[in-house]
């Protein structure tokens, strides 16, 4: 096994914040209550932070690392279908749509979230539909999130929930990169 370091500790608080917060927001909290509110705007804050980190960041978490690209996410969709195994140091192609589509998606929520709290749009419907939409979207999105990172845990061969708690990725031996 060849240890790589991938992950720095704001990269790896940051998701894990998220998850929690974004866990009782939508599932768990009173939508009308201060604490949703306040929850939210933790997030708000920590994806502003990250938005900082993908351009100052160590390397892997840089924005430059993974940078939106369709024809290289077929290039992942062929590895799959074809069974070449081709691990991604810091995220592969389509974990990468995903985390931008993840990033955008939060600050949506979060933007339509505040706008309910404002005289101008406070019981406007399409506003409240919104935030309810991108909500709902961002859940059907983690499930694929979650799905994906443990179908390409298996073929690759790489823990990757565990790599973002520990930092490292333990790459099998052979690993073509
Ligand atoms: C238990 C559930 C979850 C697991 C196991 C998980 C796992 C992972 C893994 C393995 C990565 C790194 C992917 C890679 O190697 O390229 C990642 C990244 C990411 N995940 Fe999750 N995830 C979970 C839930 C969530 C949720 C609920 C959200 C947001 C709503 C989320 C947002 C993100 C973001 C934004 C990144 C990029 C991290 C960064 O570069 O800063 N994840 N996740
Ligand atoms: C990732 C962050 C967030 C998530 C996952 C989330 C999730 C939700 C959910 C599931 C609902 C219930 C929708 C329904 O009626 O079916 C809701 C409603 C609401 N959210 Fe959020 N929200 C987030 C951020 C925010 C923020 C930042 C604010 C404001 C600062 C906010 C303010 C509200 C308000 C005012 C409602 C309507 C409550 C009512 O029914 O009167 N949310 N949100």
């Amino acid at each position: 096994m060849k240890k790589i370091k991938v992950w720095d500790p704001f990269v790896r608080v940051f998701h894990w914040a998220v998850v929690a917060g974004f866990a009782m927001n939508a599932l768990i909290d009173d939508p009308e209550s201060k604490l949703h509110e306040w929850i939210g705007y933790a997030i708000l804050a920590m994806v502003g932070l990250r938005l900082i980190w993908g351009l100052i960041g160590t390397r892997h978490a840089r924005f430059a690392d993974f940078p939106p690209s369709v024809s290289a996410a077929v290039g992942q969709m062929t590895d799959i279908a074809t069974g070449r195994k081709r691990a991604h140091v810091g995220h592969s192609p389509l974990g990468g749509l995903m985390i931008y589509n993840l990033i955008l998606s939060l600050l949506a929520i979060c933007g339509t979230g505040y706008m309910m709290t404002t005289d101008t749009f406070f019981g406007i419907a399409w506003v409240e539909e919104a935030h309810e939409i991108l909500v709902a979207w961002a859940e059907v999105s983690v499930v694929f999130h979650i799905a994906a990172a443990i179908a390409e845990s298996r073929r690759l061969g790489i823990n990757l929930p565990k790599s973002m708690v520990t930092g490292y990725k333990e790459m099998p031996p052979g690993a073509e990169m």
